[in-house]
This record gives structure tokens, C-alpha cells and sequence, in this order.
């Protein structure tokens, strides 16, 4: 189909279904085990009813915002990271860099990328701010030197993913054996351009990709590596992967600048709750330790609409992450396809926030959504 009958990012889903190779289309769709959270983290949004608001002048609208107190950017969506670009797209996340550059969003840049961080780096055209995200190796030294290196080529925000202390059991991927041999697809940008110093260079072959990749994760990651991560950068540093209040008020002690209140897509534990949901906890529970607004709160997991952006601005969060319809986007379309599907986010964002009486982000407020049935527990 051409771009142009394209309307929204689930179409994109059932494009790159038909079209990706089976190996990559498990890779990237799949979720853990039942996929049951894979399921709620887009389910959640049905139930949050929108409080629209009349006779306000929406002549003019305005969706863009600033990240981590420093990026001004067109909507307040980012490009997540998310391994093994190259598996959708034979330009892999350099696609991802340039469309993000050309439509003024942030692209999270995956430690596990299929292009050398270089490679993206170079990608951004003038001015462009990326994030880093962070996988802390086994060799804390491989870990020092990317994170220096992120910071000395002018990344603004260093994303520690902490919900991966081991991989989940992604079954789809498992089943269909990934018959490459994945360390040729990894550019490990957490070592050096051919891959070296990660200590990793083999892995087993044909054990699904993600099963492949967990040799670049350490599972004795702690509280004490984020405070040495403090003494190493300067970049803002916000946790990836927080799913209670108590994680977020301790991140807001330690005096981080943010976290993402997300569940990795779905992909690591199965039933624990979809971020928009931990949401209004980890405000609530921030509020009462007197740290709200300290810290910075992304979300991300199952936001396919411009309205799902809005619920998430309304309850607090300052910023959401696209995942996998980035992944589709890309894979179906490349650079075109990614620009299309954030000129629908921010279309379908603009018209949400002008049938609420929204002209600009800080319009957005709580009392404009009903979420008293979002957590049914
Ligand atoms: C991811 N995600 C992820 N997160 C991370 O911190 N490091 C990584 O390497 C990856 N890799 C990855 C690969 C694929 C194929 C997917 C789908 C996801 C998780 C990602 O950053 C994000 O949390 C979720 O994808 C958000 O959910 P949606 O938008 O995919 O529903």
C-alpha cells in the first residue's frame, strides 16, 4: 500500500506483519510469556475518559514542549530505544536518527544498535539533541567509556535501562530461531566500532534474538552503579524501566533527573501493569515525599494515538516513548515512513487537544481526564 493510505500507527503494524521477515517481525512484536501486558499497555487507555472543555479559542495550537529543562522539541513524543534496527531495515537506526532530525524529536539511542553510535551521531542534522540509553555492561570500564563518549559528542540525557537484569521469555522470538548469527548484526556501540571491548564477541547463535543479546546485560546492576554513573557524566540521568512510586521517590532522592515509568513494551515481566496506569502512583507517591517536580516522569508502553499522548501530559508525565510503531514505521517505509507516522501523532495530538479546549502542553490538566477506573484492582 502507498504511504498516503497510511492513517494511523496501527496500520503500520498490520503492514510490517505482512512484510517483515518472520524472524524480525518476532523479534520486534513480541512480548513476555502470555503477552498479557503487552496487551493491557494499550488496553489501559480505554480506560481513561476524556473531559472535554467548550468555547475555548483553538485557532492556534501549539504541541511542543522541553525535555530535561534543555530540548525544545515539536511534540512531547520521543523515539525510544529499542535494539537490532537493522533486523526492520538495512539503514537501522540511522533511519530513526534523521527522521527524528527532520521532525524535531528526540531519538533515545539503543546501547544494543545495530549501527555504531557514530554512525547515529553522525546521522543528526544541526542542533539535533539525542538521549543515550544505557545498558551497563558486566566491565564497568566498557560502560565508563561509552557514557564518556556519549557525553563528549554532545548526547543530552543518558537513559539507564534498570528493568533488565535479565531478558524476558519472549516465546514468539524463541520459537522462531533467529538463524544468523546476531553479534554480526549488534554494533555493540556499548564497545568499540568492531565490537570488541563489550568482552562479548560470541554469542550463541539460534536462540532467538533476545535470548542472544542477554550476554550484554548484567544482571548485578544496583542503586550503587546509578551513583557511580553520577560521578562519571554530567548528562542528565533518568531509569528507564521504574514500575512503583517507592523506585521514583528513591531516583528523586538520589537526585536524578528523571524516569520512565515503563514495563520495556511487555517484554520483560508478564502481568505487572501498563506504565499509564503506575503513572498517578508515582506522582501521588512523589507528592508525599515532597520531591514532585524534582524530577522529570516519561512513560512509555502501548501509545498508538494522539489521545493516549494526552491522557499521559494530563497525568503528569512530561514526555512519552514510541517503541515498536518507530520499529513498523521504519521497517515498512524507512525514513519517509517514520516522518509520516510523527506527523500523525502530532495530527491526531493537535485535534485531541482542540476538542479538549487545549491551545499549547501546559493546557493539559488532570482534571481533564477520568481515570478513576484506569488501575480496576
Ligand atoms: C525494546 N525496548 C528496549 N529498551 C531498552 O531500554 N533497551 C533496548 O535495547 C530495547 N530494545 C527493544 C527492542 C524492541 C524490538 C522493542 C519493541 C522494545 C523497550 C522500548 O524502549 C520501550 O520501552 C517499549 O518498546 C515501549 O513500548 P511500545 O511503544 O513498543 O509499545
Amino acid at each position: 500500500p502507498s504511504l498516503g493510505s497510511v492513517l494511523n500507527s496501527f496500520d503500520f503494524e498490520a503492514i510490517a506483519r505482512q512484510t517483515m521477515k518472520p524472524e524480525a517481525w518476532a523479534y520486534y512484536s513480541s512480548g513476555a510469556e502470555d503477552e498479557i501486558t503487552l496487551r493491557e499497555n494499550h488496553a489501559a487507555f480505554h480506560r481513561i475518559a476524556l473531559k472535554p472543555r467548550v468555547l475555548v479559542n483553538v485557532s492556534h495550537i501549539d504541541t511542543s514542549t522541553t525535555f530535561l529543562k534543555q530540548t525544545r522539541v515539536s511534540l512531547p513524543v520521543y523515539i525510544t530505544a529499542c535494539a537490532l534496527g537493522k533486523l526492520g531495515h538495512p539503514g537501522g537506526e540511522t533511519v530513526l536518527t534523521r527522521a527524528a532530525g527532520a521532525r524535531n524529536v528526540v531519538q533515545m539511542m539503543p546501547t544494543l544498535a545495530s549501527c555504531s553510535l557514530d554512525d547515529m551521531l553522525n546521522a543528526r542534522v544541526d542542533g539535533q539533541d539525542t538521549w543515550f540509553q544505557l545498558y551497563v555492561n558486566a566491565d564497568r570500564n566498557v560502560t565508563r567509556d561509552v557514557v564518556l563518549k556519549a557525553e563528549a559528542r554532545g548526547c543530552k540525557g543518558l537513559f539507564v535501562t534498570v528493568d533488565a537484569p535479565q531478558l524476558g521469555r519472549r516465546e514468539k522470538d524463541m520459537r522462531l530461531k533467529y538463524q544468523e548469527d546476531i553479534s554480526d548484526i549488534i554494533v555493540k556501540t556499548g564497545g568499540d566500532e568492531e565490537g570488541t571491548s563489550t568482552g562479548q564477541k560470541k554469542v550463541n547463535r539460534a536462540m532467538g534474538a533476545a535470548r542472544a543479546i542477554s550476554s550484554f546485560i548484567d544482571p548485578s546492576l544496583s542503586w550503587k552503579d546509578i551513583e557511580w554513573l553520577q560521578t562519571v557524566t554530567r548528562m542528565p540521568i533518568v531509569l528507564k524501566g521504574v514500575q512503583t512510586g517507592a523506585d521514583a521517590v528513591q531516583a528523586a532522592r538520589l537526585g536524578l533527573a528523571g524516569v520512565v515509568v515503563s514495563n520495556h513494551g511487555g517484554r520483560q515481566l508478564d502481568t505487572c501493569r501498563s506504565g499509564i496506569e503506575i503513572l498517578p502512583e508515582v506522582v501521588a507517591d512523589l507528592k508525599r515525599a515532597g520531591l514532585h517536580g524534582k524530577m522529570e516522569i516519561y512513560v512509555d508502553g502501548g501509545f498508538r494515538r494522539g489521545s493516549d499522548v494526552f491522557k499521559a501530559i494530563a497525568l503528569g508525565a512530561t514526555g512519552v516513548g514510541i517503541g515498536r510503531p518507530s520499529l513498523y514505521a521504519m521497517s515498512t517505509y524507512g525514513q519517509e515512513g517514520v516522518e509520516r507516522l510523527l506527523d500523525i501523532f502530532r495530527e491526531e495530538l493537535e485535534m485531541v487537544m482542540g476538542l479538549m479546549g487545549c491551545t499549547k502542553i501546559s493546557d493539559i490538566t488532570e482534571d481533564m481526564v477520568d481515570a478513576s477506573h484506569l488501575s480496576t484492582r
